[in-house]
Order: structure tokens, then C-alpha cells, then sequence
């Protein structure tokens, strides 16, 4: 009996554990859940990009050396929805992420390039994008049967076919030296024809600006390129100003 008591009190705690991830990531929102899947053609995706190395320069403590030491040049943060200019969050009850809904390819990937760059863990950061952001994205997009994997492939599609290092080494922006953030911007723009957003951010000590998120935006069930709406995610283009700092060649102890 007590055996059986103690299962049933350690079923419960796991339980709650599970769901807590998704009740975690929303319990601040106040979005409208349950809204329509239908696309309805306002629909903004954005590819948010993470720049390990800026990320750590800013930020040491958080974006701790071990992690972004070794990560790719960019990163994927995750794929969110937006409409009329409007950030959607945690639009449905699709329930806590489970990696068994994730094929063995996708999951290999998301090792290497969605991994987090802070003291948290792949599944915590992966579970956070999932229940905010997947929840809005997954129903919208192509496979009803499994949105899970659907949003986890679809996003590693994307980061693949728009290599942004690529396009930005293209186009003479190079590691450990400082432009302007419209030279950046123009370097996408000039690539595939849309405006990105860029993120910025300052070290406290060395007072340097420095690149540290980049988002690209689609529309569309399709997931065309398209031009990111003004003020969605943290913020706006131009407060990334005139000497930002492209990929520190240097790493941060935190
Ligand atoms: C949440 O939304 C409801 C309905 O629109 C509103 O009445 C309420 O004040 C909102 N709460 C917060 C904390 O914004
Ligand atoms: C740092 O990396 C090593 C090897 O990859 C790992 O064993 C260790 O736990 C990491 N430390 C922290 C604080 O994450
Ligand atoms: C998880 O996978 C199962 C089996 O393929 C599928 O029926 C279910 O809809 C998936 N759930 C989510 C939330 O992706």
C-alpha cells in the first residue's frame, strides 16, 4: 500500500514537472489561446538567429564561455509568429515538448545548432521555444500529425537554406571588426531583397556595442522571404548604432 502511495505521489510530481515547462514559459502571457490555425496571410515568421560569441562578450555570466566557445557563428534561437506587427506567444495548448515527437535526424541537428548557450539545458531552452513559440507556429505551418517535429525541421530548414555568416562574409562584414548596424542590415538586404532586424548589445565594462541577434522574416505558408515588421522581438534596427562589433574574436570568463 504505501509503495503503491509513494508511485502514485512520485507519478504526480512527475506530471507536474512535464506540464510545468509549458505553464512556465506562458504564465505571463495573456494572448488569446486556441486562435485560428488558419493562415491568415499576415502571418510573419521570424528565424531568430543567436550570435554566440556577441552574446558571451555582453554577457559572461549568462552566456557562459564553455557553451558559446565551439557553437557555430550563429545559432538558432527559434522561429516565432507575429501578427499585424504584433508578437503571438503561447497561442495553443499543444502541451510540454516531448523529444520523442522528434526524429532522430532533426534532434542530431538540433544538438549542434539550436543548443543553448546558457547554464540551462538543450531540453529547458528547447521546451521554452516550443511552448511559446511552437505552439503559435507549428499549427500554422505544413504537418498537422506531428507539429512537434514539424516546427523543429521546418526552423532547421530555414536556418540552412539562409547562411547568414555566409552572406555577411560575402559582403565584406568580417569577425572582430566593428560597422555600422545599416551596413549589416544592407548586407542581407542586398542578398534576398528583404530587411532583417538586428539586435545589439553592450558590455558593461568595455562599453562596445556588439552584434548579438539577427532575425529573419517569412510569410506565408510557403515561407517566403519578407521584410520584418518594425518592433517585434526585443526591439528596433536602429538602436544597433554606428561602431557595432561583428563576432568578438575573444571569449569572455564568466
Ligand atoms: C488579460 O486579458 C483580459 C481580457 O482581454 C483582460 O481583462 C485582463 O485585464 C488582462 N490581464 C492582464 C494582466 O493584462
Ligand atoms: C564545461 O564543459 C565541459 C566539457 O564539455 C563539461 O564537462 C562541463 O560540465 C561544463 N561546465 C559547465 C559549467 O557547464
Ligand atoms: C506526437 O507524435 C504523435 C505520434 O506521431 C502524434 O500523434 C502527436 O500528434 C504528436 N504530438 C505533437 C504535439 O506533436
Amino acid at each position: 500500500m504505501a509503495v503503491f502511495v509513494m508511485i502514485v505521489l512520485l507519478a504526480s510530481f512527475v506530471t507536474s514537472i512535464r506540464s510545468h515547462s509549458c505553464h512556465h514559459a506562458c504564465k505571463s502571457s495573456n494572448e488569446t489561446r486556441m486562435m485560428s490555425y488558419q493562415d491568415q496571410g499576415d502571418n510573419i515568421y521570424s528565424l531568430v538567429l543567436e550570435q554566440p560569441q556577441g552574446l558571451n562578450y555582453a554577457n559572461p555570466k549568462k552566456f557562459i564561455s564553455n557553451k558559446t566557445q565551439g557553437a557555430p557563428a550563429w545559432t538558432i534561437h527559434g522561429l516565432w509568429l507575429s501578427q499585424n506587427g504584433e508578437s503571438k506567444n503561447c497561442c495553443t495548448t499543444l502541451g510540454p515538448l516531448d523529444l520523442n515527437n522528434i526524429s532522430e535526424d532533426v534532434h542530431s541537428e538540433m544538438k549542434t545548432l539550436w543548443m543553448s548557450l546558457t547554464k540551462r539545458k538543450d531540453k529547458g531552452f528547447w521546451s521554452h521555444e516550443w511552448c511559446k513559440h511552437g505552439n503559435c507556429v507549428a499549427n500554422t505551418l505544413t504537418s498537422k500529425d506531428n507539429p512537434t517535429n514539424a516546427y523543429f525541421s521546418q526552423t532547421l530548414e530555414l536556418y540552412h537554406k539562409h547562411d547568414v555568416k555566409e552572406i555577411l562574409d560575402k559582403n565584406g562584414i568580417t569577425p572582430g571588426n566593428p560597422y555600422k548596424g545599416t551596413e549589416i542590415i544592407d548586407a542581407i538586404r542586398d542578398e534576398i531583397n528583404v530587411t532583417p532586424q538586428i539586435f545589439c548589445d553592450r558590455s558593461k565594462d568595455q562599453g562596445q556595442q556588439v552584434l548579438i541577434e539577427l532575425m529573419l522574416c517569412f510569410s506565408g505558408t510557403d515561407l517566403t522571404p519578407a521584410d520584418c515588421p518594425e518592433g517585434i522581438g526585443y526591439g528596433r534596427n536602429e538602436e544597433c548604432g554606428d561602431k557595432v562589433m561583428y563576432y568578438p574574436t575573444k571569449f569572455q570568463q564568466d
